[in-house]
């Protein structure tokens, strides 16, 4: 491709990529992992593209994950979103990290994922029923993004006259992680960040007075602390923010990249459907193929060593999950879907201490959405021009237009 040809990798920059790299990165991506795999990004640090650097950085004891330097500059000392962001486990080392993330561990057991089944099934059944009455029907307005409100909302017991707004909130919060957010989207991150605790307030103040069942009830059992004791209420508004935050925007566009990959590899959705049985390989290969969550951030709190670079303590480190997921070192014809590929060692969840607390709910939507979208619409095809989101580190799609006869 001739613009991947003329981009020059020395300066190439998440900031401001180079014109077509939203739409297909992995080019780009390819010849950074070859070229530049510990590869300088200036002022914004570094970026490490091959599979086996990114996993060391995940497990490295000195990469920090606590971004309050690092956002300091960006989003403001003391504007909501900062607080926000600074607040949530995500974001944190030991022992706050250590500390909420039991806690949050704990709430999402076995027993809390396997009472969402049901419900969901119902909801996907009915959402599927509903596309082929919708006019003009958008997979990701009229089914992706329906999906994980509902279980998030379920999961935290958001009344659901009141989960309207959550999709924006979310989208407008996570805009702020942007590499250069512009003041506007920072206002509206902010403005989403008060309105959000306020609706949880309320609920956090209903839960204290009728506590639901610890063993199944998030909400409760995050209210209820452990024998460490429990979180303060910064951290528990800004860490259910966060739960609704990092469970919704990504499990959409899990739902919406991984029907658009199939649709376009068609021979891999007639496999699908000839196979159902591979429903889970196939999220799996999915999640690899397109990651949802492209980039993640650490910092040096020491001197650290990657590809056999030197890096001085103090260095942001930006970790190409998407770059890790094609490398051919790792994954045999890295650019080939194949969604019976095992194994399957992708990093779309991260991975070490703060690898994705949500995946197993994650992986129980997506197993659930598109299985059941193949075998309801098997015909589905993308129908005019999908609208791409043009943000670097959440890969999906705002629209995708589609027929499902
Ligand atoms: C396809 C969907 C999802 C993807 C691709 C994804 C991806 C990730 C990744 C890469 C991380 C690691 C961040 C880091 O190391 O800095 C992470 C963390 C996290 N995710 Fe997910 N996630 C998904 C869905 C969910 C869901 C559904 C939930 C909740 C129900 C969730 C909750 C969390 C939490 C709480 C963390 C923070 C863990 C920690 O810092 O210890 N995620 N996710």
């Amino acid at each position: 491709m001739p613009l991947m040809v003329s981009t020059d990798l020395e300066s190439f920059s998440l900031a401001e990529p180079p014109p077509g790299f939203v739409d297909d990165p992995y080019p780009v991506y390819a010849r950074l992992r070859d070229q530049r795999p510990v590869h300088a990004l200036g002022s914004d640090g570094w970026l490490l593209t091959r599979h086996a650097d990114v996993l060391a950085a995940y497990r490295h004891p000195a990469m920090s994950s606590d971004k309050q330097a690092e956002f300091a500059p960006r989003l403001g000392v003391g504007t909501p979103v900062y607080e926000h962001h600074t607040t949530s486990l995500v974001f944190s080392d030991p022992p706050r990290h250590t500390r909420v993330r039991r806690l949050l561990m704990g709430a999402l057991n076995q027993r809390a994922i396997a009472r969402m089944e049901a419900p969901l099934q119902a909801q996907v059944a009915a959402l599927l029923e509903a596309l082929a009455d919708q006019p003009a029907p958008d997979l990701i307005e009229h089914f992706a993004a329906q999906i994980p409100v509902e279980v998030i909302g379920n999961l935290l017991a958001v009344p659901p006259a009141e989960r309207g707004p959550l999709r924006e909130w979310s989208l407008a919060i996570l805009s702020a992680l942007e590499p250069r957010p512009a003041d506007a989207v920072l206002a509206r991150a902010s403005a989403a960040v008060q309105e959000f605790c306020a609706c949880l307030r309320t609920l956090v103040a209903e839960r204290r007075r009728r506590p639901g069942d610890p063993e199944a009830d998030v909400l409760t059992r995050l209210l209820q602390g452990d024998a460490e004791g429990e979180l303060t209420e910064a951290e528990l508004l800004h860490n259910c923010i966060f739960l609704l935050n990092a469970g919704h925007e990504t499990t959409t566009n899990l739902i919406g990249n991984g029907v658009h990959a199939l649709l376009t590899h068609r021979a891999q959705w007639e496999r699908l459907r000839a196979e159902p049985g591979l429903i889970g390989s196939a999220i799996e290969e999915l999640l690899r193929f397109e990651s949802p969550l492209q980039l993640n951030n650490r910092r040096a709190l020491e001197p650290v060593t990657f590809g056999g670079v030197a890096l001085p303590a103090g260095s942001f480190v930006t970790l190409g999950i998407a770059a890790a997921n094609r490398d051919p070192a790792v994954f045999a014809d890295p650019d080939r879907l194949d969604i019976g590929r095992e194994p399957n060692r992708h990093l779309a969840f991260g991975q070490g201490a703060h690898a994705c607390s949500g995946m197993n709910v994650a992986r129980l939507e997506g197993r659930l959405a598109i299985g059941a979208l193949v075998a309801r619409w098997p015909r589905l095809a993308l129908a005019g021009t999908p609208e791409r989101d043009r943000r670097v580190r959440f890969r999906g799609f705002r629209r995708l237009p589609v027929r499902v006869r």
